[in-house]
């Protein structure tokens, strides 16, 4: 039986990690080909429908990402990003979403190697977990989210 592959989905702020993301590929940095990066202008424009709709079109894990603090281009987005990530995270744990499938983190544009670190890092870790539908299924249907399939 083949190894368990895990599509991980990046949510990317345009102006740190994605510029991060790209120094990796110029700098022929090697990391694990899992990941999907979805571009946004700045990480405080994630919505948590992002997120959700991310598990229920087939993502195993989730990587969310941007500028360090006090480096985001919209001055305050990355904290509300923060904000946001804070309760998605007990939202999540409340429904029993294992919240190790998503990882919230700062990557600037010359932090190409720890983007790949990053990458190869959640990979690993939601390699582990396994698939997120299989686990999806071993949510007590009383808590599993109606309205949302998640
Ligand atoms: Fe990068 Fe706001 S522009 S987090």
């Amino acid at each position: 039986m083949a190894e368990f592959e895990p599509k991980v989905t990046a949510f990317v702020c345009t102006w740190c990690t994605y510029a991060g993301a790209d120094l990796t590929g110029t700098s022929r940095i090697k990391y694990a080909s899992n990941v999907r990066v979805l571009r946004v202008p700045c990480t405080g424009r994630i919505d948590f429908m992002y997120v959700l709709q991310a598990f229920t079109q087939g993502a195993d894990g989730i990587i969310i990402s941007g500028c360090h603090p006090a480096d985001c281009h919209y001055t305050s987005g990355n904290y509300h990003a923060r904000r946001r990530w804070i309760v998605l995270r007990a939202l999540l744990d409340f429904v029993g979403v294992d919240t190790r499938r998503i990882h919230f983190a700062w990557v600037s544009a010359a932090e190409g190697a720890k983007w790949a670190d990053l990458v190869n890092s959640v990979v690993s870790n939601v390699r582990e977990l396994g698939p997120y539908d299989e686990y999806r299924q071993t949510i007590p249907a009383h808590i599993r989210p109606g309205g949302i399939a998640v």
